[in-house]
């Protein structure tokens, strides 16, 4: 989604600016723009629509000498991706860079307008523009001017501004979309996302919601929502969390994709002792969570974390032995779900910031329900809301279709289901469940290994039009990951369904033209699945089999065949035969030629609903 940096300081800031913008790519973008503050204490801007590369060369346009400026990165929410709808949007001697949506912004456009506003954009940002010029005009004073700017706005937003009446100055504001201020020695930063700053400082403070502020090269002043002054104490970033690179691959999404085993193992590592069969209370967030009050469990996700809360759904309810649900985030926040204090809410999120995903735990939090986030990213608004969090230590995902991070909410949940059990005296098969997590990395790095046979299989397929992905029980969740991996990134039509679930509408549109990527690995549901597998055949449907290794019988009826290892237990197979389906869905882009780690439309940490 949207990316903000803005920089005050002594150094020439174009190119502070434009390489963190560049840091921010990752989250997803259709258009840029860049401000500065020149000599002349006048605002100057660049848009242009598109990727940066667009943007970089009309950069020459803009005063070289200038140490204040603003950058963005927008995705469209309001009004097409055009150069006149990027940001920053200027006027009046005023300059605003937003992330988020304004709620209301038809009737204040309506006001300003009536006021005699022109408007040059469709954006929600040029009305916050607008609005801010109204009210600075009255009041000559900007920290005022923000008070009365925040009882005017409803919605998201995390606003830089630049007022040529300030010329050494930026203000910012933030509410419900993410922001870090850097403070640096005689130069201060802030950004939607510490990347886009950590080069160049580790000490930042994450703005809370309803704070505001103003930042000059040696001072940063802080107020709260009444204007008055606040004292936060920076934290140190861990730069170990911010190594990112693709490491002689081609694309962040395949090398996410290999450092999987590894992921595993450390996640394991972190959370079990493995030889002594015990959990990691402090590291699983436990502590901060009283688990006798348990009486049920809601978990939350959007996308594919949602999916692999499915899959929590399965492994936490008969070893926890509470009921379980698992609802998209987007739904749970407006349904008014039944919570009360005996209910544990688990938002998982790999960027610990999605809208939807954060606005169900509050919700969660304001019935009384105590909350156990799993997130990735140290830091993010939705570890800091919630009671406890089990950090996956996943590492830097960048590519935007999620891989590494999917397997590490499923590893994760499954080592959470046991330890809560364990920490509740239930009867669990601890050295069983030990054999099966040491097993687990050769296992996934065998599927990995696998990637050229994959890449093989993909020739056949890359130019189809459709795609169904079938399984049962956890590895009906893995169907449907698999068919979003491949629509997210070759933009191919694919929906995955419950195996049980096909000859109740979906069997409809088998034919010979129908490819069917079925998940049959040798588990409980195998007779069932073979049979599903077999009502596909039988209308001529061609199928690419996810097996076990050495599985004659399945292979014979299969187009196409993957044999993987498998897991002792059946959710832990779960992650070994999503890696394929990853691999394909990767392979079926680049044979396509797609954006694979930069897809169209799509953003990596979704900070609007
Ligand atoms: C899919 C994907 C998305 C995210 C979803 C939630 O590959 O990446 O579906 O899983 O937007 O994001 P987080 O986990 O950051 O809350």
């Amino acid at each position: 989604m949207c990316g903000i940096v803005g920089y005050v300081g002594s150094r020439e800031c174009l190119d502070i600016i434009f390489e963190g913008l560049a840091k921010l790519e990752y989250r997803g973008y259709d258009s840029t723009g860049l401000a500065v503050v020149g000599k002349d204490s006048k605002i100057y801007i660049e848009k242009s629509e598109g990727k940066l590369s667009k943007l970089r060369p009309l950069l020459k346009n803009l005063p070289q000498i200038a140490s204040v400026g603003l950058g963005h990165t927008r995705w469209a929410t309001h009004g097409a991706a055009t150069t006149a709808n990027a940001h920053p949007h200027v006027a009046d001697k005023l300059a605003i860079v937003h992330n988020g949506i304004i709620e209301n912004f038809r009737e204040l456009k309506a006001e300003c307008e009536a006021k005699g506003a022109q408007f040059k954009s469709q954006t929600d940002t040029e009305v916050i523009l607008h609005v801010l010029i109204d009210l600075y005009k009255n009041n000559r004073d900007m920290k005022k001017t923000l008070l009365s700017l925040r009882e005017k706005l409803h919605g998201a937003y995390s606003l830089g501004i630049l007022v040529e009446d300030e010329p050494s100055t930026i203000y910012f504001v933030k509410e419900g979309s993410p922001l870090v201020l850097g403070y640096g020695e005689g130069e201060n930063f802030f950004a939607s996302d510490a990347l886009a700053v950590v080069e160049h400082t580790r000490k930042v403070v994450f703005l809370k919601d309803g704070e505001m502020g103003r930042m000059t090269p040696t001072s940063i002043e802080l107020w709260d929502e009444e204007g008055t002054s606040l004292e936060r104490e920076p934290l140190t970033l861990d730069l170990s969390s911010f190594h990112i690179g693709k490491s002689g691959y081609k694309h962040f999404m395949l090398k996410e994709i290999h450092e999987q085993p590894a992921v595993m193992a450390k996640t394991i590592q972190r959370l079990v002792d493995v030889d002594k069969g015990t959990f990691n209370e402090a590291a699983l967030g436990l502590d901060a969570i009283d688990v006798t009050k348990i009486k049920a469990i809601h978990i939350v996700g959007c996308g594919t974390a949602y999916l692999a809360g499915v899959i929590g759904k399965y492994i936490l309810e008969p070893i926890v032995k509470v009921p379980v649900q698992v609802e998209l985030a987007s739904e749970f926040r407006y349904r008014d779900p039944w919570l009360n204090e005996g209910t544990l809410v688990i938002p998982i999120t790999q960027s610990g910031e999605t809208a939807d995903t954060l606005a169900s735990l509050k919700h969660a939090m304001e019935k009384g329900c105590q909350s156990l986030a799993i997130c990735n990213v140290h830091f993010a608004t939705i570890p800091r809301t919630a009671h406890g969090t089990l950090y996956m230590e996943a590492g830097p995902e960048i590519g935007v279709a999620s891989t590494k991070a999917f397997t590490s909410q499923v590893l994760c949940l499954y080592i959470l289901a046991h330890a809560l059990a364990a920490k509740l005296k239930h009867d669990i098969p601890v050295s069983s469940v030990m054999e099966a997590l040491k097993a687990l990395p050769p296992q996934v790095e065998h599927g990995i290994g696998l990637g050229p046979v994959v890449e093989k299989i993909s020739q056949t397929y890359y130019e189809v039009q459709n795609c169904i992905y079938i399984g049962r029980a956890a590895n009906s969740s893995i169907a449907l990951e698999g068919a979003l991996k491949l629509k997210e990134i070759s933009y191919i039509h694919a929906e995955g369904y419950a195996g049980g679930e096909l000859k109740h509408g979906p069997i409809a549109l088998i034919d010979q033209h129908m490819p069917v990527i079925a998940l049959c690995p040798k588990d409980r549901h195998y007779d069932k699945m073979m049979s599903n597998i077999e009502e596909v055949r039988a209308r001529e449907g061609k199928i690419f089999g996810i097996g076990a290794l050495g599985d004659l019988k399945f292979q014979s009826i299969c187009q196409d065949f993957i044999g993987l290892p498998q897991s002792s237990d059946e959710f832990l197979q779960s992650i070994i035969n999503v890696i394929p389906l990853q691999l394909f869905a990767y392979h079926v882009a680049c044979k396509r030629g797609t954006d694979v780690d930069q897809p169209r439309n799509l953003a990596k940490s979704v900070t609007v609903e």
